[in-house]
């Protein structure tokens, strides 16, 4: 069985929680897209582990898990995670990085904090990881691969054609200092170091051997569909494709080696950095969520901004993400809540036009505001719940709604931040 995880929203799903309990099943593990701007926590054996780019797959033994090709990796990062997962006495020896990832080099890092710190219309808020601008040298063919750092020849050939550029930018659009050759040839020399004992040279090899084998593989997703650089917000997304789709150009795995694409939602929305957010709550309401959900991003610290369950962004992130179904995290949350509410449509604030499809021009979504079902809380903790039918039936009724508006369903639902505290649902 191959399965993606994705998330399905803006990111901070809880896709790591489900990615780790499905990982018990799966041979190969690989993330296929974004760098260290992800962040991802799992607690197991009431331990907390922190991940941005390592497949949290790799607490399981026997496990092969993979940077994959449609990543971009910021060195340094990647050293202090693996240096603070060893601390934990985690095994990483199941850990490979593919030649083929990109490689964020310094100018990356500065030039994403140069553009978020200066722009005055426009901002991203983005995590000035470099993931956009590792991104777009890749895409304009002047980047660097993990690969290239073990051959001389070619590091000299690229960077002969790659610095008279970056450095021009750097210096007369962004008003940054230039990089010498040598200052860069020392830089990957340590990378070099960095990576090696975890370079999957012989990959080819041993994604042959898995694909005859039957091995199960799990694509591991980061940030969410509505982040996606092509389907989700435009501009303000990140800069690599999270939708199911992504998990083939990311990792070379075909569309047909793919069984399940599970998408995970919140059963409310978050997110973080800047862009239209309709269900937004900007109030008592928007807050009780972000304390009792601890809403604060794991990457920057930076407090999410909560809003309601947005049916209408989620039923697009079902037809474009490819998501076969669901697992909705977080239910827990609403415990204490009387009323919840649901997002059916939007509803254009100027001639009150109904939108129950995704409208995608989202500069236009200043003028939209959501419309809404309520349903009535079960006032029940449900975090020791573990099988479906002993949920109470206000929280099934409204369980099943959803799979009514989203139109998919809801296979599993996490009523907690541990492994057990997860519920499948039997179809
Ligand atoms: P970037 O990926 O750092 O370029 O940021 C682009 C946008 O994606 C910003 O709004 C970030 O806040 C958002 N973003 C990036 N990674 C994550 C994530 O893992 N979770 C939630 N939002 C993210």
């Amino acid at each position: 069985m191959n399965r993606v995880v994705v998330g399905a929203q803006w990111g901070d799903e809880g896709k790591a929680k489900i990615t780790d309990i499905l990982a018990q099943d799966a041979d190969l593990i690989i993330r296929y897209q974004g760098g260290c701007n992800a962040g991802h926590t799992v607690v197991a054996n009431n331990t907390t582990y922190k991940f941005h780019l390592i497949p949290s797959g790799i607490l399981y033994k026997n496990k092969i898990c993979l940077i994959g090709p449609g990543t971009v990796i910021l060195p340094e990062y990647f050293e202090k995670e693996l240096n603070e997962l060893l601390s934990q006495g985690v095994d990483v020896s199941g850990l490979r990085v593919s030649p083929l990832a990109s490689i964020t080099m310094p100018y990356h890092t500065e030039v994403d904090g140069y553009s978020e710190d200066n722009a005055s219309k426009g901002k991203i808020g983005t995590t000035k990881k470099g993931i956009g601008p590792t991104y777009t040298d890749k895409m304009a063919r002047i980047g660097l691969k993990i690969q290239d750092l073990y051959s001389e020849e070619t590091l000299n050939e690229k960077l002969d054609i790659i610095l008279p550029l970056k450095n021009k930018q750097l210096t007369e659009v962004y008003g940054l200092a230039p990089y010498s050759k040598d200052k860069i040839l020392e830089l990957c020399k340590k990378y070099a170091e960095i990576f090696k004992p975890y370079v999957w040279f012989d990959w080819q090899k041993n994604l042959e051997n898995a694909k005859e084998q039957g091995s199960s593989v799990l694509f591991e997703g980061a940030q969410g569909v509505m982040l996606d650089v092509d389907y989700g917000t435009y501009p303000f997304v990140t800069s690599s494709n999270p939708i199911g789709g992504g998990a083939c150009t990311g990792s070379g795995f075909g569309p047909k080696m793919i069984d399940e694409v599970i998408g995970v939602a919140k059963a409310y929305v978050t997110r973080v950095g800047e862009g239209p957010f309709v269900t937004e709550l900007d109030n008592e309401i928007g807050k009780k969520i972000q304390s009792i959900g601890h809403e604060f991003g794991v990457t920057t610290g930076r407090p999410r901004r909560c809003g309601w369950f947005d049916a209408v962004t989620m039923r697009y992130a079902v037809l474009v993400g490819g998501l076969t179904s669901v697992a909705l995290t977080k239910v827990d949350v609403f415990d204490t809540f009387d009323e919840i509410k649901v997002c059916y449509a939007y509803r254009d604030k100027r001639n009150g036009k109904i939108y129950d499809a995704y409208p995608t021009d989202v500069f236009m979504h200043k003028y939209l505001e959501p419309v809404y079902e309520t349903h009535k809380g079960w006032g029940v903790n449900v975090s020791g719940i573990r099988s479906y039918e002993k949920l109470p039936e206000n929280c099934k009724k409204y369980l099943t709604r959803l799979e009514e508006l989203i139109g998919a369903p809801i296979s599993i639902v996490s009523v907690g931040p541990d492994r057990e505290q997860t519920i499948f649902k039997v179809s």
